[in-house]
Formats: C-alpha cells, sequence, structure tokens
C-alpha cells in the first residue's frame, strides 16, 4: 500500500525549553529553574515531522529565517523524510522561537516569536498544491490567519480534506473555516473558540455541538487532556479515553495526536480506531522530553497498543 500523501501547512519554530518551572512568576520576579535545551518545534513543523515518522509521504509548507535555528530545522524534517521543497527561507525575518517553560507534571507554558511564520502567504501554499495532489492537508493556525482561510478554500476547490488543529487558543469568525473535514482543538483552544468551559461532561458536549453549528466539519474531536478525546459528528458523541503514561513533557503532543489521526484515516482506519492510534502515539510523545525528539516511529506505536490493548483498537 502507497502512503498517504499528506501536505502540512504551518508553524516552524526552534523550542527552548527550561525545566521545573513550577510556579510563574511576576513582572519584575525572577525564579530559579532546572535545565534548559533546545529542540526543533512549532506546530506545523511538529505535524509534519510526526506525520513523516508515522508513516507518511509527507511535504511541509512553511516560512524560516536565514539562519541557524531555520537549518536546524530543516535538517530535522529531512532528517525524518519531510519535502521541504515548498519551505521558503526569508531574507527579511528571524525563524520563530518558542519559549517553553515546562513544570514537573510535563505541562508547559509557551511564549512564541513568531517571526518568518507570520509571513507565510497563500501564494506558498498554492505553489505547492498547483504541484502534487494531497490525500490530505494539515493545518494549525500559528500562521496569519487569512493564509488559513485562504488555504480552506484552496483545498475545497481542490476536494482535498482538511485537519485543523485549532493550536494556539484564540477566537475566530468560524464560519470562515466552514467545509473543513476535522476542526480539532485542546481544552483551552475549544474554550478561546466558543467561550464554553470543557471542565465537565456537559460543557465539552455543548462546545463540540457549538463548534459544529459553526464551522460544520465532518468532525469535532476535543482533546480534553487526560480524559482522553471528544468525538462529535453532528448526531452522536463519544469519549474515547486515552492511555495512562508518567508524563515529563507534553510538547507537541497535541500534534502527534493529530498527525497519527491524519495518517490513520488516510489508511482506511474508522475514525474511532484512529483516534486510539492516535492516544498511543500522544502518550509516547507525553511520556518523552521535547517536541519533535519526543515523537515515536510507527512501530513504536504499533508495539505500545499491543501491551496496552493486546492489538485491538
Ligand atoms: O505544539 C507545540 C509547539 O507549539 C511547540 O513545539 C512550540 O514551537 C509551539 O509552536
Amino acid at each position: 500500500m502507497s502512503k498517504p500523501k499528506i501536505l502540512v501547512v504551518g508553524s516552524m519554530n526552534m523550542d527552548l525549553f527550561v525545566r521545573d518551572c513550577n510556579a510563574l512568576p511576576a513582572y519584575g520576579q525572577s525564579i530559579i529553574s532546572g535545565d534548559y535545551g533546545y529542540a526543533t518545534g512549532g506546530k506545523g513543523s511538529n505535524q509534519a515531522f510526526a506525520a513523516a515518522r508515522l508513516g507518511g509521504d509527507v511535504t511541509m509548507v512553511g516560512r524560516i529565517g536565514r539562519d541557524n535555528n531555520g537549518d536546524q530545522l530543516l535538517q530535522s524534517l529531512t532528517g525524518a523524510g519531510v519535502n521541504v521543497r515548498y519551505v521558503v527561507r526569508d531574507g527579511e525575518a528571524q525563524t520563530g522561537l518558542a519559549l517553553m517553560l515546562v513544570n514537573s507534571d510535563g505541562r508547559y507554558v509557551c511564549y512564541v516569536s513568531i517571526g518568518a511564520n507570520y509571513r507565510l502567504s497563500v501564494d506558498d501554499v498554492r505553489r505547492a498544491l498547483d504541484a502534487e495532489h494531497f490525500d490530505m492537508l494539515v493545518m494549525q493556525l500559528e500562521i496569519p490567519l487569512e493564509t488559513v482561510y485562504a488555504t480552506v478554500a484552496l483545498a475545497r476547490e481542490r476536494n482535498i480534506p482538511v485537519f485543523l488543529d485549532a493550536g494556539p487558543a484564540m477566537t475566530l469568525p468560524m464560519e470562515r473555516l466552514k467545509g473543513l473535514y476535522i476542526l480539532s482543538p485542546n481544552e483551552a483552544e475549544a474554550e478561546a473558540l466558543t467561550g464554553i468551559s470543557v471542565q465537565t461532561e456537559e460543557g465539552a458536549l455543548a462546545a463540540a455541538k457549538w463548534l459544529y453549528e459553526k464551522a460544520a466539519p465532518k468532525y469535532v474531536i476535543l482533546k480534553l487532556g487526560a480524559r482522553g478525546a471528544l468525538l462529535y459528528d453532528g448526531a452522536q458523541a463519544k469519549r474515547i479515553p486515552g492511555f495512562k503514561v508518567d508524563a515529563v513533557d507534553s510538547t507537541a503532543a497535541g500534534d502527534t495526536f493529530g498527525a497519527a489521526l491524519a495518517i490513520g484515516l488516510c489508511k482506511g482506519k474508522p475514525i474511532e480506531a484512529a483516534i486510539v492510534t492516535a492516544h498511543a502515539a500522544a502518550g509516547i510523545c507525553v511520556s518523552r522530553q521535547g517536541a519533535q525528539v519526543s515523537v515515536p516511529t510507527e512501530a513504536e506505536v504499533e508495539q505500545f497498543l499491543r501491551e496496552r490493548t493486546g492489538g485491538a483498537e
């Protein structure tokens, strides 16, 4: 079976992560924390990397600066087998940089110096779409929103299903996203989009219904952290639990979840089974430090599923 062809349109950042950030400083305050390190990241680039590790034939569209961080991001993606022909080296902006402050439970807060990502244009995307056919387009919101809306329209003209990971959290005119295949926010993103708290089962369902009514995707999939995922198809809702793991760093877990889900669906898995596989991939990612370095291979995910479920999804 040939590999699913995935186009990822999105951000590419170098991540500077700092461990043991267990309190947030007030202005003017300094707090001593743990070790730090650099890891290639960015929501788009993480999804491209993960989709390639998980068995996709992946092409990335993004923008980076002509700097050392940009070189490292390209190296990481090409090492995973991602086609970077449509990644633009921008002479007028820096490569994006994300400052990830990770606490001892593996959760993080993040500032993103957005740099070249905010210069990603619809023409950058069109170049890839005009040259090749793709089975699915995967995107997030760490790029100009006009590029997001125009990309949804271009994909729709070409009958390419769009998977939108709705991160980072923001409010949006949902009608500009009509016709998505999958809309998938995490808890903070769902609350920002809908204004509805998703901390209870009822709240999560109300938010999923709100998103479905406004954007009319085929599926809404809420990522609810330790509570798993809520799948809503306009008629029925189902919560699909995740796997318990020892959390080290949740960076890139959501990106890995989306990539695994996209690959699973392109390979013909039913939606619920694809979500279980995505939970497994994200669970492994959470149990490791960093962004792309923490993404599992397809074989590791299969092994994890065999151990945890006996292979049944
Ligand atoms: O989703 C995780 C990513 O968000 C990090 O790698 C960081 O770059 C930010 O974009």
